[in-house]
């Protein structure tokens, strides 16, 4: 039987790589550079599956003049760089990996919290440039976590396991806004009807719903406007959730106290009005970047394609 012929869009772990060569016929990007519309387009044509992350951009155009690819296994939760409606009606399966990248997401959400509390990279860049002085009373005091309110909008997998770890780890309270009736099991969280009622009672907002859609520029002048002037921001989540101009403006007007952010709006471009400015945290789309979470998602690719070929539903498929 001959194999399925794959692409893989960047460079994986390499004991995953080597898992999906046993079964497949393998292309990988030996650059690891992101590819273009044009390399995409070409994949898409000469494979049966094209594996993308999110570097990848995969509008409608790119599915318009007849694909081969009959399957695209995203590597990673997020596919709102996916247009899933045109997949399908090309007749594209998408697939992405949950729930093996929710603790590692989780975890650098709580790191992003706390390090704005805590002034961490503030204090860093001044003891590394030579700037400290030594202890006193007065220096880069921050704000205390224990007991403060966590404010969670979107209480999925990884919003729950950001709720687990602020409850029982720092004695927060939590409070969250989902469009869905969620319980959070073992964590007393508040549900709150409006995403303004949670902004508002919140002393850290932690943003954990999907990017795209309506969830374009869901924290915008007015919300942040919303916020305690004492709260901080946290994104873990997708760029586009946060309007970044009205970020950068609610931070320059004291509206806010500051955010820690993961995700950009055109990553990776960080406007210089943000990498300027000490009351913000700002780290490389790291969400999922431990060895462990990148190996399992990439083992969780392979489980969906593996089905797909096998004839039988792809356990994580979007569309
Ligand atoms: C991934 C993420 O590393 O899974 C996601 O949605 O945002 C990241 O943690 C990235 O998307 C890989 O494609």
């Amino acid at each position: 039987m001959t194999r399925p012929k794959v692409v893989v869009t960047r460079r994986w772990p390499q004991e995953v790589e080597e898992r999906l060569a046993e079964t497949f016929d393998v292309t990988l990007n030996e650059t690891d550079r992101p590819y273009g519309k044009g390399e995409l387009i070409a994949a898409l044509q000469e494979a049966d599956a094209v594996l993308p992350t999110v570097s990848d951009r995969l509008g409608a155009e790119l599915f318009a003049n007849g694909v081969r690819a009959k399957i695209l296994g995203n590597y990673g939760v997020g596919y709102n760089h996916i247009d899933v409606v045109a997949a399908k009606a090309a007749g594209i399966v998408v697939t992405n990996t949950p729930a093996v990248l929710t603790d590692a997401t989780a975890d650098l959400a709580m790191t992003l919290l706390l390090m704005c509390a805590r002034r961490a990279s503030e204090g860093e860049r001044e003891l590394r440039s030579g700037k400290w002085t030594g202890w006193r009373p007065t220096h880069l005091c921050g704000t205390q976590v224990t007991g403060k309110t966590i404010g969670i909008i979107g209480m999925g997998r990884i919003g729950q396991a950001m709720a687990r770890r602020c409850h029982h780890g720092f004695g927060m309270e939590v409070a969250f806004y989902d469009s869905q009736p969620v319980s959070v099991p073992g964590v007393p969280a508040r549900q709150l009807p409006m995403v303004e009622d949670v902004l508002a009672a919140a002393d850290f907002v932690s943003l954990h719903c999907p990017g795209g859609g309506e969830n374009v520029h869901l924290i915008n002048e007015r919300r942040l406007g919303c916020m305690k002037q004492s709260a901080f921001l946290i994104n873990t989540a997708r760029g586009d959730i946060v309007e970044e101009n009205a970020l950068i403006d609610a931070l320059e007007r004291g509206i806010i106290a500051g955010a820690g952010l993961d995700v950009f709006e055109a990553e990776p471009v960080i406007p210089p009005a943000l990498t300027g400015r000490e009351d913000v945290v700002l780290l490389p789309h790291l969400g999922s970047a431990t060895s462990e979470t990148r190996i399992a998602m990439g083992m969780r690719v392979i489980s969906n394609l593996t089905a797909f070929f096998e004839g039988r539903i792809p356990p994580d498929a979007v569309n």
